[in-house]
């Protein structure tokens, strides 16, 4: 237990929410995921609650019975490119499926935007649903295809992310010599998807590469995971599933020779939270009552008073399910409430930071800088 990191906390931003109703509310504007003075004022909330990272899911594919905030979105690294400009300290992680975009338009997206960040950034690589096969030209292939598909993706893009050795750019104007081929590596990989020759014209950032999220839920999932992943998100419905997730994936990461202290376990909470419990009903009734007649909103996990919300985040936490909390704001208020009412109690309670630790996501994650695969020198 001396070891444990401090909890971490990040927030994903969905525009007018990941719901149908919060759009309807007077305190959301109702453009909110086509407004970025709206994602840059969370963001920048977000990073004076000490937060660990802003996340952006994603969707791949949509119909007229979507969500609203699906219906009507900006994408992923457009925005973080906006909020690294914005904020000084806090992840940005985009959702990038990689079912559907190319390895190497992804490698150079995410390396741009952690250099452009300086060393904040981090990429979640799932494999999304089936629908956006008819989306990005690939009704050639099925389901079955996504993972093995998604393993040469994560080889492929962590190899170009290793293109330059950190000390391969010397730029010394006096002499004229810009770099050092040596230290310039070509990937050469051929895959049964994708054939890349690399290198990849970008150096490496200051947390070394971008960190790497995935979610999903089953064995070959976390087959996956367990080599190419740093944090893994998981349904937070559910205590006992996410604590038995947890120890599975943590034994398959120490089982690839890696420490599980250094893989993070991510339930994701769209929680309601008031000065008292009746303040969190009136904010349930609220919202409810936006809801066409009769419908009811299932009560969130982490549901009631401050005190006891932070008890339940504690207790997840202190038992192994939780080792970053990842929270939706189920009311428009949700994310300042939080940080107001909880985040005092969680850093009383010495399980949350009261500063920032360093300035690259790695660094506050406590993860481990990843050295170049090709470094020869004892430099790190
Ligand atoms: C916690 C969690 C979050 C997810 N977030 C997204 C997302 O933002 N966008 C998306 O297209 N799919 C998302 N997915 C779906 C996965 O990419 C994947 O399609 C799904 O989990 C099926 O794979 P599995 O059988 O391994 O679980 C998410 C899945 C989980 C479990």
């Amino acid at each position: 237990m001396t070891n444990k990191k401090q909890l971490k906390i990040g927030s994903i931003i969905d525009g007018v929410g990941w719901n149908y109703m919060g759009w309807r509310h007077p305190d959301m504007p109702a453009n909110a995921s086509e407004n970025i003075d709206y994602y840059v004022q969370k963001a920048q909330r977000a990073e004076e609650g000490k937060f660990d990272m802003v996340f952006l899911a994603d969707v791949s594919h949509i119909g007229p019975g979507m969500i609203p905030h699906y219906l009507s979105m900006f994408e992923g690294v457009s925005i973080l490119s906006a909020l690294s400009m914005a904020t000084t300290h806090i992840g940005l992680i985009a959702t990038i499926a990689t079912s559907y975009a190319d390895p190497f338009t992804v490698a150079r997206q995410m390396a741009s935007l952690d250099k452009i960040s300086d060393g904040r950034a981090g990429w979640n690589a799932i494999t999304s649903n089936p629908g956006g096969l008819a989306n990005y030209s690939r009704t050639h292939l099925s389901k079955s295809d996504l993972y093995p598909m998604k393993k040469e993706f994560l080889e492929i893009v962590e190899g170009l992310w290793d293109s330059y050795e950190d000390d391969a750019f010397i730029r010394d104007k006096e002499n004229g010599i810009f770099f050092n081929p040596r230290k310039m590596h070509p990937l050469n990989y051929r895959g049964k998807f994708f054939s890349v020759e690399g290198p990849l014209n970008i150096s490496r950032s200051r947390q070394g590469r971008p960190v790497i999220f995935q979610a999903g839920t089953s064995s070959e999932f976390m087959d996956i995971a367990s080599k190419h992943a740093e944090g893994v998100l998981v349904n937070g419905e559910n205590f006992e599933y996410a604590k038995s997730f947890s120890i599975e994936l943590k034994r398959r990461v120490a089982l690839e020779g890696r420490s599980p202290d250094d893989f993070l376990i991510m339930p994701t909470q769209n929680l309601i939270v008031g000065k008292t419990e009746r303040e969190a009903e009136e904010k349930l009734q609220e919202l409810e009552s936006l809801m066409p007649y009769g419908y009811r909103i299932p009560k969130p996990k982490f549901f009631g008073s401050a005190e006891k919300v932070a008890n339940q985040i504690q207790h997840w936490y202190e038992a192994g399910a939780m080792d970053l909390l990842l929270l939706r704001q189920e009311h428009p208020s949700g994310f300042d409430d939080f940080i107001d009412l909880v985040v005092p109690i969680l850093q009383e309670k010495g399980i949350f930071r009261k500063e920032y630790e360093l300035h690259t996501l790695r660094g506050n994650l406590g993860l481990p800088y990843p050295e170049n695969r090709y470094e020869t020198s004892t430099k790190k």
